[in-house]
């Protein structure tokens, strides 16, 4: 008995009125919880699971990302997290979890070569930007732009045939983990009105962002190598999550067989959202608010009492329920790089350590089992390397394109099929339209 294939153990759907029993299949996994096959339910016994959310639904297999949120484990391609930070670079872990296995020494030259060749943008899209309000917000202008790269390099006869090549997948691969910080810098510069600034070859990927987001035409962005590491290993850390929302999106567009730049544009939309990819932002809010030390006990009082819905944002997980082993490494980043830049006494870093040691030797939020996530610190990296906050979720997004193109190909080298969930109809039954309805209109 093969991983992902039926297990030893079968179940039993027990019906309370007489009827015969549904004899269920599970399914093993190579970690973690089984799964109970679920997909010829309505065919034996006439009824749809009900799972909003698919909180505790295995939509897919998957061989790219496992999390075992009680032991705070997150492994890609079976590696840990913390190992993958601290040996490898972000275009290694993009390779990882696209190929399975971290590159070789030539498929890693070939790899940055070509993320380097990809990375330019057609010059028509810089006319794309003029349409854009100068106060747009940055996710608006991804993913409008993004979409409107599958005009560029959209692959019609792919689209006429609904059938992606393993070639035009890798090739898409490539090429949308290559524009993004492209798309993302210049996303940035246009909202300032800044000159738009070109990848340099030489640089790695992280120091390309930084170099695109900084330079000037006059004044290169000198590269710094602590902060370009700094960067690169916050690009690891939010690379892939398994089946989160944006994932899931993803997944679930992708499987019309759409362009893969419009398919990517989907989950940047879902990324957006507050609830997923906007919380390192709230974080600085938080501490503004808050304003110093002294606020800390009103604030945490506010919590307990949940005085408006307040919740003391960067701390609490849906899936981890030990500390996120992102939030560690990210603490380390954070005092690294206050360190280079010479703020390692900033009030707010100060802050943060003293709000983050009274939540955890809080009894509110021990009995929850609530821990610092890996929000919690990079809002105050990113702010202190000169990254405006509407960025933060922008470059979420370049990052998290390597997961989401993994998970992409995945899928389509799966053929799963059309995504078509179901829903307890809870409307009117059938009626008929009033027979004087529209006489009078
Ligand atoms: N502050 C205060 N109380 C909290 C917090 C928090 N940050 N998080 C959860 N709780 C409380 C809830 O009020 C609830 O209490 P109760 O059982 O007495 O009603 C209990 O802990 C469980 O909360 P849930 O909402 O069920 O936890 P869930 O796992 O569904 O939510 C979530 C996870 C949404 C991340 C939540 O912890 C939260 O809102 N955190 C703050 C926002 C944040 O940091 N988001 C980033 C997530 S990480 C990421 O997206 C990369």
């Amino acid at each position: 008995m093969g991983i992902g294939e039926t297990a030893a153990d079968r179940w039993v759907l027990r019906r309370a009125n007489g009827a015969q029993d549904v004899p269920l299949e599970s399914m093993k996994s190579q970690m973690g919880p089984d799964v109970v096959d679920m997909r010829h339910l309505y065919q034996q016994a006439g009824v749809f699971s009900y799972d909003p959310g698919f909180a505790n639904t295995a939509s897919c297999q998957s061989a790219i990302t496992y999390i075992d949120g009680e032991e705070g484990l997150l492994l890609h391609r079976g590696y840990p997290i913390e190992q993958l930070c601290e040996k490898a670079s972000f275009t290694d872990v993009a390779w990882l979890l696209s190929h399975g296995e971290l590159p070789d020494a030539r498929q890693k030259a070939r790899f940055e070569q070509g993320l380097m060749a990809e990375a330019h943008l057609h010059e028509q899209i810089r006319n794309f930007f003029n349409g854009f309000r100068r106060d747009s917000h940055p996710m608006a202008m991804l993913c409008g732009t993004l979409a409107g790269l599958s005009s560029f390099y959209g692959n019609q006869e792919a689209d006429q045939r609904h059938r992606i090549t393993p070639e035009e997948r890798e090739m898409s691969t490539l090429r949308l983990v290559a524009k993004m910080p492209t798309l993302a810098a210049w996303v940035y510069r246009y909202s300032r009105g800044l000159p738009l600034i070109y990848p340099r070859p030489g640089l790695s990927y992280a120091e390309n962002c930084l170099h695109m987001l900084f330079s000037m035409p006059e004044a290169p962005w000198q590269v710094n190598p602590v902060l370009a590491r700094a960067f690169d290993r916050i690009l690891i850390l939010h690379a892939d999550h398994g089946q989160n929302v944006s994932t899931s999106t993803v997944r679930t567009v992708g499987s019309t067989g759409v362009n893969p730049f419009a398919c990517i544009a989907a989950g940047v939309a879902a990324l957006w959202g507050p609830a997923h990819g906007g919380a390192n932002e709230a974080v600085l809010d938080m501490l503004d608010e808050i304003g110093t030390v002294d606020g800390i006990p009103a604030f945490m009082e506010r919590v307990r009492n949940r005085e408006d819905g307040t919740r003391l944002m960067g701390f609490g997980h849906r899936v981890y329920k030990k500390l996120d082993p992102r939030a560690g490494l990210m603490r380390r980043i954070c005092h690294e790089v206050l360190a280079e830049l010479g703020m390692d006494h900033d009030p707010r870093l100060e802050l943060a350590l003293r709000l983050e040691e009274t939540a955890l030797n809080d009894e509110y939020f021990i009995s929850r089992r609530l821990y610092p996530n890996v929000d919690f610190y990079s809002g105050i990296i990113l702010r202190a390397m000169g990254i405006p906050s509407s960025m933060f979720t922008v470059f979420f997004a370049v990052a998290r394109t390597a997961g989401w193109v993994a998970q992409w190909k995945e899928m389509l080298e799966s053929r799963p099929g059309i995504s078509r969930p179901r829903a307890l109809y809870v409307g009117q039954t059938r009626r008929d339209v009033p027979s004087s309805y529209g006489a009078e209109n």
